[in-house]
């Protein structure tokens, strides 16, 4: 018994074989009972969806977002508009450790609120799964509230949630100049704040965290269970898209100056190159060598990014328009890595796919095929959202 069919499906994108024309998805208990053409499928009872003729896709997993904060740094958008470089910014105590700063100032409801309306934005324009990851505490206290906040709004909202401590985003002002003993102080809050985080994550760039930092804290977050994000190669190149082949880490991410050498590196150890090209529009740097990492044979997710410093990006439909006309990559790839590919990187079978058995998370688009996703930049074709089954949006 089906509890819902979704038929006369233009497009058909499963990302479990070919995609396939008039269409038809059934459901039941939340999942994927079948998924093809209208012709092999099963009795098709329940609520039913007249897709008239539109495309269906698997909800965006969006794997990459930042998006628990607090504050405005619209001032420091003009300034670079202006000239200044995101370093320089940084640098004089703005960028990150401002959103510290109005981060730290905000109890868990104050948080919750302002990161539910992003999600609930998110979920409107496709996104059922999502990576959050903290980052913006910068101490015990507020890293712990920032990942509670995190992992309410997956068990408050329609979405999936998986969270990531990042203690190691900046060294905060209580630590200036001493890098290394912030990094011990970030290895002490790992037996707290590993009960509320799948993955650690470093940002490993000059003048912020170096690669044997890095891998200190990544070996003592091992041992507490999470597996490794990395913040490689975003600014300039460093070693931490090696550092995160050499960890066997999740994902690399960002990429924007991966080198061949460490596409191939990437693709060896199974590492999910996770780019983020709203950061690289935003700061009007290059974007990163999407073509290079997929032919090297890596998987490939792109993700939002969302944070108020360099992507205050929620939705996912305008990172696949960047994906396809900035970094090049074709559209087939840029939706395959939007949901799929994130799903990869954070270990949800399944997920991203409409095979039987995975989760009934899709989305119905207003337009006959995805490629009016990108062909279309700001128009919202979204139309209608299931997650696990249920319209929520
Ligand atoms: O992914 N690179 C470091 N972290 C964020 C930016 C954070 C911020 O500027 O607030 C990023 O780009
Ligand atoms: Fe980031």
């Amino acid at each position: 018994m089906a509890d819902l069919t979704l038929h006369n499906i233009g497009e058909l994108t499963t990302n479990d074989g070919q995609k396939t024309a008039d269409g038809c998805v059934v459901v039941a208990d939340g999942q994927v009972v079948f998924a093809g053409s209208a012709a092999d499928a099963p009795s098709q009872d329940g609520n039913q969806v007249d897709c008239r003729g539109n495309t269906v896709l698997p909800g965006f997993v969006d794997a990459h977002t930042h998006l628990v904060f607090a504050g405005d740094r619209s001032d420091e958008f003009r300034r670079r508009l202006e000239g200044e470089s995101y370093s320089e910014i940084a640098a004089a105590g703005g960028g990150i450790l401002a959103t510290v700063e109005a981060t730290r100032a905000c109890d868990a409801d104050e948080l919750f609120e302002l990161s539910s309306s992003r999600v609930k934005r998110m979920i409107t324009a496709g996104t059922t799964t999502l990576e959050i990851k903290s980052g913006y505490g910068l101490d015990l206290e507020t890293e712990l509230r920032i990942l509670k906040v995190a992992k309410r709004l997956g068990e408050e909202m329609p979405v999936t949630v998986k969270t990531t401590f990042l203690g190691a985003h900046s060294v905060p002002p209580e630590f200036k100049g001493d890098s290394d003993a912030y990094v011990d102080a970030v290895i002490e809050m790992l037996p707290v704040v590993s009960e509320f985080a799948d993955y650690c994550d470093v940002f490993v760039e000059h003048g912020v965290f170096e690669v044997p930092q890095a891998r200190t804290v990544f070996e003592a977050a091992a041992e507490f269970g999470l597996g490794a994000r990395v913040h490689a190669e975003q600014l300039s190149h460093l070693g931490g898209a090696a550092l995160a082949a050499e960890l066997g880490a999740a994902s690399a991410d960002h990429l924007d100056h991966a080198t061949a050498e460490d596409a191939r590196a990437l693709a060896d150890a199974g590492v999910v190159a996770v780019l983020v090209p709203g950061a690289s529009f935003t700061l009007g740097s290059p974007q990163a060598p999407g073509p290079m990492l997929l032919e090297a044979g890596c998987e490939v997710a792109l993700a939002t990014d969302c944070n108020p410093g360099t992507s205050y990006f929620e939705a996912m439909s305008p990172i696949i328009a960047l994906a396809v006309v900035q970094m090049g990559l074709t559209v087939d790839q840029a939706v395959r890595a939007a949901t799929l590919g994130g799903a990869v990187s954070l270990g949800l079978d399944g997920h991203g796919t409409l095979k039987p058995g995975a989760p009934a998370d899709l989305m119905i688009l207003d337009a006959p095929s995805a490629a009016h996703i990108p062909y279309r930049p700001g128009t919202d074709l979204v139309a209608e959202v299931y997650k696990a089954g249920q319209r929520v949006a």
